[in-house]
C-alpha cells in the first residue's frame, strides 16, 4: 500500500522536453505515434503518463480542461489499450469504465473485505432493548437521552455521508477500482441510515422529533452545517478538479469527510452506545453500532488511503498554508464534537463525562493527524478508552453480546425464515 511517506516521481511535460501536438495534427493513434518515436524509454514512460489516450481528450487538454473524465464520455473505437500507468487517482484522462488493469490495489481488498463484512440491521435481535425501553424503571433519564440524541444525530449524518459520496465526491474521483470501493461504501451508508431507522421504529421513538434532531438540537445542528460547508462545493455541477485551487479544494473536502466527520463526529456516540452495550443495556442497538463502526473504520481507512495517495500524485498541494488551514478543520471538528459530549450527557453517565470524552478526541486527532502527514495536535494526549480498539475488530468479539455469530462472509450463509 502507497503511503504519503512513499517517494514521490515528479514528472510534467515541461521537464521531459515534449510538447503535446496541436489537436489538428493528431488523429487518434497519433499521439501514441508520437510518445513512441522518443528513443529514451524513460522519457517515454514519463510522456506515457502524461499524454491522452485518445483524440478528443488531447483536444480537451489544449483548451485548457484539465480535468479528469467521468466515464460518460463517448468510447472511442480503436484507441489505445489502458496501460496501468495512465491511472491517477484525480484528473486522470484514462477510461474509468475498466476497472483493470488495477493500479490500487488496496482499493480493490477494501472492497473485497466491506463485501465480505456484509450485515443486514434487521437480522439483529432488538427484544431485549424494546423491553427495556419499555420498563419506566429500566434506564435513567441520562442513558435515554443518550440513546434518542445519538440515534437523532446518525439517522440523519449517515444520509449526509452517502448524499456526498455519490453527488460530489464520486465525479470528482478519476479512479475505477477507487469508484468500485465508493459504490460498496455509499450502500454501506443506506445500511447505516436503515439500522438507525429500524432502531427508531424498534423502540417506539417519535420519528418527527428523532429525524430533526439536527434541525432542532444544537449541538447536532452545529456538526451537520458545518459539514455542508465541505460538499456544496464539490456538488457543483459547475466545479472542476484540474486546478491548483480546485485539487486543494477537494482534498480539503475529502479530509473534512472522511478524517473529521466520519474519523472525529462518529465516536462520542460510537464510544456512548457501545459503553451502554458493555453494561448489558440496549445491546441489539450496541451491536447495530459495532457493525456500523466497523464499517465506518474502514470508510475512514480508505479515504485517509485516498487522500495520501493524491498527496502522492500532487505534492504541490500539500504546501505550509493548506496544511495549517486542515489543522485548523481538526480543531473546529473536535471543538464541535466536545460540545455534543456535553450535550449528550450534562451531568456524565456510565462513568463518562464530557472531559472525559475531550481527552479521547484529542487522542483520536493526534492518530487522525498522523495518518494523514500532519503533527500532533494535542501533544501528550492518552486513550481513556483502550477497549474501543478492540470492538472495531469483530473477530475477537464473537461473543462480546452473547448474541449469535457476528461474521459474515458470503450471502449464502443469511436465513430467510
Ligand atoms: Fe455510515
Ligand atoms: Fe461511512
Amino acid at each position: 500500500m502507497l503511503n504519503w511517506e512513499d517517494p514521490v516521481a515528479r514528472f510534467s511535460v515541461k521537464d521531459a522536453g515534449f510538447e503535446p501536438a496541436a489537436p489538428a495534427a493528431m488523429d487518434a493513434g497519433g499521439a501514441v505515434a508520437k510518445v513512441m518515436a522518443v528513443p529514451d524509454s524513460a522519457l517515454v514512460e514519463a510522456v506515457g503518463r502524461l499524454m491522452p489516450s485518445n483524440t478528443r481528450e488531447a483536444a480537451d487538454l489544449d483548451n485548457g480542461e484539465a480535468h479528469g473524465l467521468t466515464g460518460l464520455e463517448q468510447v472511442e473505437f480503436g484507441a489505445r489499450r489502458l496501460a496501468v500507468d495512465d491511472k491517477r487517482m484525480i484528473n486522470c484522462r484514462a477510461d474509468v469504465n475498466q476497472l483493470v488493469p488495477f493500479k490500487y490495489k488496496w482499493a480493490w481488498q477494501k472492497y473485497l473485505d466491506a463485501c465480505a463484512n456484509h450485515w443486514m440491521p434487521q437480522e439483529i435481535n432488538m427484544n431485549a432493548d424494546i423491553a427495556l425501553w419499555k420498563d419506566p424503571g429500566g434506564l435513567t433519564a441520562d442513558e435515554r437521552l443518550i440513546i434518542k440524541r445519538n440515534l437523532g444525530f446518525f439517522s440523519t449524518a449517515d444520509s449526509l455521508v452517502a448524499n456526498n459520496l455519490v453527488l460530489a465526491v464520486y465525479r470528482h474521483i478519476t479512479n475505477p477500482e477507487c469508484r468500485q470501493y465508493l459504490l460498496r461504501q455509499a450502500f454501506e451508508e443506506a445500511l447505516h441510515t436503515h439500522a438507525y431507522q429500524y432502531c427508531v421504529e424498534s423502540l417506539g421513538l417519535d420519528e418527527g422529533e428523532v429525524f430533526n434532531t439536527y434541525r432542532e438540537v444544537p449541538s447536532v445542528h452545529d456538526k451537520a452545517s458545518w459539514a455542508m460547508r465541505f460538499t456544496e462545493s464539490l456538488g457543483d455541477p459547475t466545479f472542476h478538479t484540474g486546478t491548483h485551487a480546485a485539487d486543494q479544494r477537494l482534498l480539503r473536502d475529502l479530509i473534512a469527510f472522511y478524517v473529521v466527520f466520519e474519523g472525529i463526529f462518529f465516536y462520542v456516540g460510537f464510544v456512548q452506545v457501545l459503553s451502554m452495550g458493555r453494561r448489558n443495556k440496549m445491546v441489539g442497538c450496541a451491536e447495530q453500532f459495532q457493525y456500523i463502526m466497523r464499517d465506518e473504520s474502514m470508510h475512514m481507512n480508505f479515504g485517509i488511503d485516498v487522500i495520501n495517495q493524491i498527496k502522492i500524485e500532487n505534492p504541490h498541494l500539500w504546501a505550509a498554508e493548506f496544511r495549517r488551514e486542515i489543522a485548523e478543520i481538526i480543531h473546529t471538528g473536535v471543538e464541535l464534537e466536545v460540545a455534543y459530549a456535553r450535550d449528550t450527557m450534562p451531568r456524565g453517565v456510565l462513568g463518562l463525562n464530557a472531559a472525559v470524552f475531550e481527552e479521547y478526541l484529542h487522542f483520536i486527532a493526534n492518530r487522525r493527524c498522523a495518518q494523514i502527514g500532519l503533527p500532533e495536535q494535542y501533544p501528550g494526549a492518552t486513550n481513556p478508552f483502550p477497549w474501543m480498539s478492540e470492538v472495531i475488530d469483530l473477530k475477537k468479539e464473537k461473543n462480546f453480546f452473547e448474541t449469535r455469530v457476528t461474521e459474515y462472509q458470503t450471502g449464502g450463509a443469511l436465513s430467510w425464515d
